[in-house]
Parts: structure tokens; C-alpha cells; sequence
């Protein structure tokens, strides 16, 4: 019986990966309701009703990287690539905290432009003008000395998205030159600096299979990440995915519904890629267990050059009327959008957590390494 699965995942907050696998080839509409039901219930305990907002500021679309899947992938020659200047950066997030964002993100492809010197001086400049503000980076893999760089300018979150856990199934949707093993190490060395952290993967990329789904889960069980960006894949015309299927909004909630029970206090946003496969896919996705949104703070001219997919979603509220407006959907769901920083909350009681994944990450989280949320500046 599925149900008495999701029961154990509920409980326990673990599963195998067999048991996660069986959950993900075996789900109907009824076993995802069910879920969802349970999902909205473990957020509620953490974050109540509240909807945390992340302004996110998209400041280059140079990458050297070449990852099959997205439009900015290096080789993608059509794209037209811009960089924002730190004044640029700094007017974007003005206008946000006036709309009352309290966390801005800080997400670019890997362009060493934006040396380590220049990065540190942009967060210094932000937490210098708002002080009362989280800075969330998004900007690939670095070395453990940049990271910590970032941090001590006070840099507070990371994401990176891990993609897929599975080692071959990452090398069929990366060259050789980028490696799973690395990327993992990027995100155990930003948890043991002290930043809170985002991993997260694409439903439906291509090749992808109920086991690497489970594997996916399995990762995130060792990781422990604070945040979990989940989306269906998307594709891009002038990619060599091109012709791929989209990953699908159904599978795509089932796994938010997942990630909530597994990770009860998780910040999980209902992301941009949901909102353009269906019109209705963010509400859905807060439906299903997830309590961040992350509209678009980027300057209007250069927001259609930043396409990891194609027909990307305007997420809106990047005026006041269009925050009035996600204010108005949200409560029509019965949540409410906040203005605050939205901070993780530590899950309240750790169950009995044997390591039986087997996949117990390299490198090892030294004991001791959870990372001491910082005092709040504000
Ligand atoms: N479809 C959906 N998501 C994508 N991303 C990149 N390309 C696509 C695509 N074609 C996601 C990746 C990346 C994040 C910034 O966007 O997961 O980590
Ligand atoms: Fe670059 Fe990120 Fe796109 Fe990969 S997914 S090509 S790293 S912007």
C-alpha cells in the first residue's frame, strides 16, 4: 500500500530508495492528493500561512559552462548576453524593498567577469544600503576560498542545484568537463561555511527515471539542504534538447509534495519553470507543500535575454500593482505574502535517522559542521 508509505515518509522523514521509487512509478491523482494534504500540513507547522517573497535579480547571462539543457549554455551563440553594473544591481533592489522584498538573489551563469573582488564589493553594497536584507547568491561553482569570501562579505544563502544525484545520468546532461562529484562538493563546502543552502533538480529532464528521482531524494536526505528548487524541465530551441519533452506539472508537484514530508521545514519555492508549463502552476505548487515565490527583479530590458527555456513566465510583481496581485492570488489560496527574510526555521524534532541510502555524500559533514544560522541583522 502507498498510502502507509507516505505515512512512513510523514513519521519518519526518510525513506529508501526503493520505497521512494516504488512512491514515484506507482503514484495516482489519489495518492497525490493525499500527499499534498499531508505536505500542506508540514509547512504549516514551520511557516503557518505565510508565503515568503525572494526578489531575484538575473545580473549576467554570460556562462562558460555548457549544460545540455540550457539556453545559455556557452555554445548557444544566438543568445544576446548582457552583465548588470553594481549601480544596476543596486536600483533593482531598491525597487524591490520598496515593494517590500526582503531577501534579493543574486543569479548569473558562471561568468568570471564578476571576479571575487567585484562580487564582494556588490554584497557589501547591499547589506550596507539594506541592512535588514538577506543576499542570496546563485552563481555556480567556485572555489571553497570564494565561497568563503562571499560569506564574510555577508553573503547568507546559496543555491545550487544539483540536477540529478545519479553520476550517469549527470554526465548525459553535461559534457565531460562538468562533474557531479564537484558539484556536491560545492555544496558541502557551502553548508559547512556556514550558508544557508539550496540544491535541487529538474523533473523530466531528458532520460530521467523513477530511480533518479529516488536517487534525487536520497541525496537530499544526507544533504540536508535549507532550500530545494524544483521545476520540470523546459526546452530550449537552440539546445541540443531542443525537440525533448517538457517535464509534466504532475510529476513535477508530487515531488514538492515529497520534498515538504521528507524535509518538513524546508524553504521550497514554487518555481518560474511551474508557473510557464501552466498558467496555474504556482498556486498549484504552494498547494502542494511549497511557501516561497520568486518574481523577477531584473531590469525590464534585459529580462527577455535571460532564457534558460523558452517561453519563460514573467513572474510578475515586479511593480506594485503586480505585487498586489500576487498578494491577491495567495490569499484567495488562504496564505498570505509577507514582508520579512524569511529565514529557515530548524526542524523541530530530528527522528531516529539510521544512514541506510547508502549514498552517504563524499565528502563526509564533519560533526559539528551545521552551520550556525548567523544573528539576524535585523
Ligand atoms: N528547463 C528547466 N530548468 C532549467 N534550468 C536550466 N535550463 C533549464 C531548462 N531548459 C534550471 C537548472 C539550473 C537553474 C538555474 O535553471 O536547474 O540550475
Ligand atoms: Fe550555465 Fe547554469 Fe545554464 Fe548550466 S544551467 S549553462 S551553468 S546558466
Amino acid at each position: 500500500m502507498l498510502r502507509s508509505l507516505v505515512d512512513k515518509l510523514e513519521k519518519e522523514e526518510r525513506l529508501s530508495g526503493a520505497e521512494f521509487e516504488r512512491l514515484i512509478a506507482g503514484r495516482t491523482p489519489e495518492l497525490a492528493g493525499y500527499v499534498f494534504e499531508k505536505a500542506r500540513k508540514a509547512r504549516e507547522r514551520y511557516y503557518g500561512k505565510k508565503v515568503f517573497i525572494r526578489g531575484l535579480i538575473e545580473f549576467t547571462n554570460y556562462c562558460r559552462n555548457n549544460c545540455l539543457y540550457c539556453g545559455l549554455r556557452r555554445d548557444n551563440r544566438a543568445a544576446e548576453r548582457y552583465r548588470l553594473t553594481e549601480q544596476e544591481i543596486l536600483e533593482c533592489c531598491a525597487e524591490g524593498h520598496a515593494l517590500g522584498f526582503r531577501t534579493f538573489v543574486l543569479q548569473g551563469g558562471e561568468d568570471p567577469f564578476f571576479a571575487d573582488e567585484l562580487l564582494c564589493r556588490i554584497i557589501r553594497s547591499i547589506k550596507k544600503d539594506f541592512p535588514d536584507c538577506a543576499v542570496t547568491l546563485s552563481l555556480g561553482e567556485r572555489d571553497a576560498e570564494s565561497y568563503q569570501r562571499f560569506f564574510d562579505a555577508g553573503a547568507d544563502r546559496y543555491l545550487l542545484r544539483h540536477e540529478t544525484a545519479d553520476e550517469e545520468h549527470y554526465a548525459r546532461l553535461h559534457p565531460p568537463s562538468q562533474s557531479p562529484g564537484e558539484r556536491k562538493r560545492c555544496l558541502f563546502s557551502l553548508k559547512d561555511i556556514g550558508y544557508q543552502v539550496g540544491c535541487g533538480f529538474m523533473v523530466g529532464s531528458p532520460y530521467q527515471t523513477p530511480k533518479h528521482l529516488a536517487r534525487d531524494m536520497l541525496f537530499m536526505q544526507d544533504l540536508e539542504p535549507h532550500m530545494v528548487g524544483i521545476g520540470p524541465f523546459i526546452p530550449h530551441h537552440a539546445t541540443p534538447f531542443a525537440r525533448e519533452p517538457a517535464g509534466t506539472l504532475e510529476l513535477t508537484l508530487f515531488m514538492l509534495g515529497l520534498t515538504r514530508l521528507m524535509l518538513p521545514s524546508v524553504l521550497l519555492p514554487s518555481t518560474t519553470a511551474l508557473a510557464t508549463i501552466d498558467p496555474k502552476g504556482r498556486e498549484l505548487g504552494i498547494l502542494a507543500g511549497a511557501n516561497v515565490v520568486m518574481p523577477n527583479l531584473s531590469p525590464p530590458g534585459v529580462r527577455e535575454k535571460y532564457l534558460l527555456y523558452d517561453n519563460k513566465a514573467t513572474t510578475g510583481a515586479e511593480s506594485a500593482q503586480a505585487v498586489r496581485e500576487l498578494k491577491e492570488v495567495m490569499k484567495a489560496l488562504g496564505y498570505s505574502v509577507v514582508v520579512d527574510r524569511g529565514d529557515f526555521v530548524p526542524p523541530k524534532s530530528q527522528p531516529e535517522r539510521p544512514n541506510e541510502s547508502g549514498l552517504k555524500s563524499q565528502p563526509e559533514p564533519q560533526p559539528g559542521s551545521q552551520p550556525e544560522l548567523r544573528p539576524k541583522s535585523s
